[in-house]
């Protein structure tokens, strides 16, 4: 299995409120996609992030917008007027991370009730179990469209691979929920710990880190990274928000 693969077409606009400076842009596909440029701070690293983490939560039922692998030739912003965004595009030809663009989205803010206590708890758990720190009310990187929540943005997650932290190190790395978003649904997470951690299986895993593009990731890193998650799955007791079924 692979992530479709679509070429960029039209550089639309960039979005300044990303701190990595992703933009809007048109596919051969007719579709309309944020990219995320492999050439950004973080690196591809981010890229990797936000496939095996995105591709995960989606297959745990959590709504991510649909992933796509995006060619892109930097010929395409040409009329970009601004500098810093020309070499960006430069520095990101080849293959970058398409997530469709969702019209008319709004950033959670609570303003509009929340998703429910088992909801909230499940994200809970999900970003406690790939250590994603980026989601507190000051960034909740999640989405409103059609009423409905969507998570984005996971590629701060994962961040032992930064400096390929040891699998035993990662596994054991307690999680702070207090500026988490949905830091209210701690109570709740122990109920929905048996039936998370049943559900990631080492296949599941297997075939999400599989859909991260040769491109993106180093020779045996794949198998780190299935180490490094298994490992932390039976270590829950030491990261599950509120403590481990
Ligand atoms: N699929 C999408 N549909 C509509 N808008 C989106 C989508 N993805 C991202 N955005 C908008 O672009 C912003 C930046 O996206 P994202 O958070 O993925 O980028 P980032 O550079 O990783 O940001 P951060 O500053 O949080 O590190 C989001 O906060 C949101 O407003
Ligand atoms: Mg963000």
């Amino acid at each position: 299995m692979s992530l479709p693969v679509v070429t960029a077409t039209r550089y639309v606009l960039p979005l300044r409120e990303g701190g990595s400076l992703p933009g809007v842009v048109e596919g051969n596909d007719l579709g309309t996609y944020v990219i995320k440029f492999h050439g950004a701070g973080q690196g591809p690293k981010a890229l990797v992030a936000e496939v095996i983490v995105g591709e995960l939560f989606r297959r745990l039922g959590l709504r991510v917008p649909e992933l796509k692998l995006i060619q892109l030739d930097p010929a395409i912003g040409k009329s970009e007027p601004d500098f810093e965004i020309q070499e960006l595009l430069i520095r990101s030809a080849g293959l970058n991370l398409a997530v469709d663009f969702l019209p008319g989205s709004f950033g959670y803010d609570g303003s509009a009730g929340n998703p429910g206590d088992e909801a909230m708890s499940r994200i809970l758990w999900l970003d406690a179990f790939v250590a994603n720190v980026d989601r507190s009310w000051r960034n909740t990187n999640m989405l409103v469209w059609h009423k409905n929540l969507w998570l984005i943005d996971h590629g701060a997650a994962l961040y032992f691979h930064h400096s390929w932290m040891s699998a035993e190190k990662f596994a054991s790395l307690p999680y702070d929920a207090t500026d988490h978003v949905f830091s209210v649904a701690v109570p709740g997470v122990a109920k929905v710990d048996r039936e998370l951690t049943a559900a990631i299986t080492p296949s599941l895993l297997e075939e999400v880190i599989g859909l991260v593009p040769d491109e993106w990731i180093a020779d045996g890193d794949r198998e780190r990274y299935l180490g490094h998650l298994l490992a932390r799955l039976s270590q829950r007791s030491a990261w599950v928000p509120g403590g481990a079924r």
